[in-house]
């Protein structure tokens, strides 16, 4: 299974919840690898991948799986893995321009890609930069060697929200484009509207808005502990817990 988590809002804890899920899983026993399609490289950060990713790496002719790659351990035994993709800002349309213009480095980055996903990984989650479209060249360029190395792989979207009206009729008109692109592969999951004021007229009015999309659809208040997130560490809320049930649950029977 394959689910790339989306918005059209930066900050709405795309990130998070991508760190989050895939910390679930693993300690579901699902094996997942988190890739990290955001040019800023903020979970991989947060993993403490220092280097370029993997992208950046290629270009500059250098072949340190450290740059890309790390399994995360973390205290609760909840140990994925993460791919960093691009990273380093704005240099990624620099890179993209001249692997674009070597064959022979995208072969290269096809190669070291395929050497990563394939490791028996059963989930894999992306994570990415805000209202990314099917032609942006972060989703297209990666998104064409996964579908080459696993044709057959479920693919699953899951879109964030705040719980702002703008940000949800954003979110709803963003959820249409997306979904409806005749060229699509792979099928809506649901949506999470997260960092809702902690109060009870709050969540209900979030619980409200939820309403008005379709699949799996989960609240997520503001809490204290995922505020500033600096620690792979911090503990898996119940809302995100109940969330990463619904999805492997679905994920059975598909
Ligand atoms: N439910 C929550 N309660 C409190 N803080 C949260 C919650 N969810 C996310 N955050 C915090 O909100 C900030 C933004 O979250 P995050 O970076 O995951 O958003 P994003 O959608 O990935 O942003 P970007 O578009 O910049 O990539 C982070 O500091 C994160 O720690
Ligand atoms: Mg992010």
């Amino acid at each position: 299974m394959r689910l790339s988590v989306l918005s059209t809002k930066g900050g709405v804890g795309k990130s998070t919840i991508a760190l989050l899920l895939s910390k679930y899983f693993s300690l579901n026993g699902v094996k997942t690898l988190l890739i990290d399609r955001d040019p800023l490289g903020w979970v991989s950060n947060l993993a403490k991948i220092k280097g370029k990713g993997l992208l950046a790496s290629i270009a500059d002719k250098e072949e340190d799986k450290q740059a890309y790659f790390k399994e995360v351990k973390t205290k609760d035994g909840g140990d994925f893995y993460i791919l960093k993709l691009y990273g380093d800002g704005a240099r990624f349309y620099v890179d993209l321009d001249i692997i674009r213009r070597d064959e022979k480095l995208y072969k290269k980055i096809k190669e070291k890609y395929q050497e990563i996903v394939r490791n028996g990984f059963q989930a894999f989650i992306v994570d990415n930069p805000s209202m990314v479209q099917w032609n942006d060249d972060e989703v297209q360029c990666e998104l064409r060697i996964f579908r080459e190395t696993f044709p057959d792989e479920k693919i699953f979207r899951l879109y964030i929200s705040d719980s702002s009206e703008i940000s949800i009729e954003s979110t709803l008109k963003y959820i249409k484009e997306i979904e409806q692109t005749p060229h699509k592969i792979g099928q809506y999951l649901g949506i999470v509207i997260n960092l809702v004021p902690p109060f009870p007229e709050d969540l209900d009015k979030a619980m409200r808005l939820a309403s008005k999309f379709e699949g799996i659809k989960v609240v997520i208040p503001f809490i204290e502990s995922l505020f500033i997130l600096n620690d792979i560490n911090v503990e898996i809320p119940e809302q995100v817990k109940y969330l990463g049930k619904e999805i492997l649950k679905l994920n059975n029977k598909v």
